[in-house]
């Protein structure tokens, strides 16, 4: 091959069977159009939906399949192209080789290479969304999210075999977009593990929703899923921060170096913050407080009355706000989650709760929001009124952005 080819990044695309293949064609050429080396991995079903000469062509490479390996050239390949690959990407993923992944099982070309890679593995899956909604496919998702593999979400809407809901496999802009931030990780993150630049530096970090109780079984809360908040404190870890995370319910693991304190109401979390305010270099609230709470918590299960039940809301107080009402010499940083309007709110936002910076996101945006692995975030500093927009970038990624942020605005200080 020529060598402009080997400076490029090195995506394996696996492709398996589904309907979702005719997307992987275009997944293919953008990815090589974005200037990756890409080399495609057909399953023996996928080669029933499109022909491996098409991803042969649009990727320019030889396409790897089962039908014509012999098992001696096969053991080479696999480990070449596990070896080979900056990025794995899985596009259609069935709920097959998801569950061969998920539970260790290398039967073919694909599950082994996948099984052998070092790369970071990204999956789109594609199926009918009874399959995606099935307990086992959702468990298996859950178990594959933990062990560090990214996923795309499948979008909503009508699926090839005429049922209606989620289980379309993302579309291709949108993959190809989320591979090509990941593939630009792969440097900057071996390049970052090394560097403690908040070595000693002691970050407050909040992260996900609160609830309040309306009787013993029944709750108001938010779609937060603390992803970001445990991001930012998971990178503050690994650059030598000293981390205290108070996290609302959810579904989420830290590493055992951060200290976590499980919160469930906006009261709570308003206590744990205050108890640690005054020993803090950097608060960053990523956390989506509930911003109204039931004035009387029934003590019993509520019984259905014949009429509706209104209840009485109460204002919750705002932690930001008042933690910036005290503030000394701690950093600041908020977030805003808006769906119009962006830059505006952000701003007020700055000054009402006295911030030196503001994390803004529309979370109507697709890639951006609630239970995503990618977000989408503007930066604005209250010193400069400097705004930066990124692009789409993995939740970790965008942690590692507010965190250089963060550096500068204490080193400029
Ligand atoms: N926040 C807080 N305490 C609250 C509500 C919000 O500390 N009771 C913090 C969030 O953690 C976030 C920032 O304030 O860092 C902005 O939160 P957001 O929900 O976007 O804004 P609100 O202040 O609640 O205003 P609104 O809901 O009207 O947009």
């Amino acid at each position: 091959m020529s060598e402009m080819k080997e400076n490029k990044k090195n995506i394996v695309l696996g492709v398996t069977g589904g309907i979702a293949c005719y997307k992987a064609a275009d997944l293919t050429s953008r990815l090589v159009k974005d200037g990756f080396n890409v080399d495609v991995i057909m399953t023996p079903n996928a080669c029933n939906f499109v022909s491996p000469l098409t991803f042969q062509t649009l990727s320019k490479n030889q396409v790897v399949t089962d039908t014509f390996a012999a098992p001696k050239y096969w053991e080479v390949e696999h480990v070449a192209l596990a070896k080979k690959a900056d990025v794995f990407v899985i596009a259609p993923a069935t709920a097959d080789i998801i569950g061969k992944i998920a539970n260790g099982i290398a039967d073919d070309m694909l599950s082994t290479t996948v099984m052998a890679t070092g790369a970071r593995v990204v999956i789109a899956p594609a199926m009918n969304v009874n399959m995606y909604e099935n307990v086992i496919v959702q468990e298996n998702i859950a178990k594959l999210r933990r062990l560090g593999y990214l996923f795309v979400e499948p979008g909503a809407g009508m699926l090839a075999c005429g049922d209606v809901g989620k289980g379309r496999m993302a579309e291709p802009v949108e993959i190809a977009e989320y591979v090509a931030s990941v593939a630009a990780e792969t440097g900057v993150n071996s390049e970052k593990t090394s560097v403690r630049d908040l070595e000693g530096k002691r970050i407050l970090v909040t992260a996900g929703p609160t609830v309040e109780e309306i009787d013993p079984v029944r709750y108001i809360s938010n779609r937060s899923s603390g992803k970001m908040g445990f991001s930012v404190a998971e990178a503050a870890l690994d650059r030598g921060a000293v981390v205290t995370l108070v996290a609302g319910p959810v579904n989420l693991e830290c590493s055992s170096g951060i200290r976590r304190i499980d919160v469930k109401s906006t009261e709570d979390m308003l206590k744990a913050c205050l108890d640690n305010f005054d020993d803090t270099d950097i608060v960053i609230k990523a956390a989506a407080p509930a911003d109204f709470r039931v004035e009387n918590k029934a003590e019993h299960k509520i019984k259905k009355t014949d009429g509706n039940l209104c209840l009485n809301l109460t204002e919750n107080p705002d932690i930001l706000a008042t933690l910036g009402s005290r503030k000394q010499e701690q950093i600041m940083v908020g977030f805003a989650a808006e769906t119009r309007d962006l830059e505006k709110y952000a701003r007020e936002k700055i000054k009402k709760k006295n911030l030196d910076m503001i994390v803004a996101n529309n979370v109507a945006a697709p890639g951006a929001g609630f239970d995503k692995d990618t977000n989408i975030i503007t930066v604005i500093r209250s010193a400069d009124g400097s705004m930066t927009e990124y692009p789409i970038m993995s939740k970790r990624a965008a942690a590692d952005v507010i965190l250089d942020n963060v550096l500068d605005i204490l080193r400029s200080r």
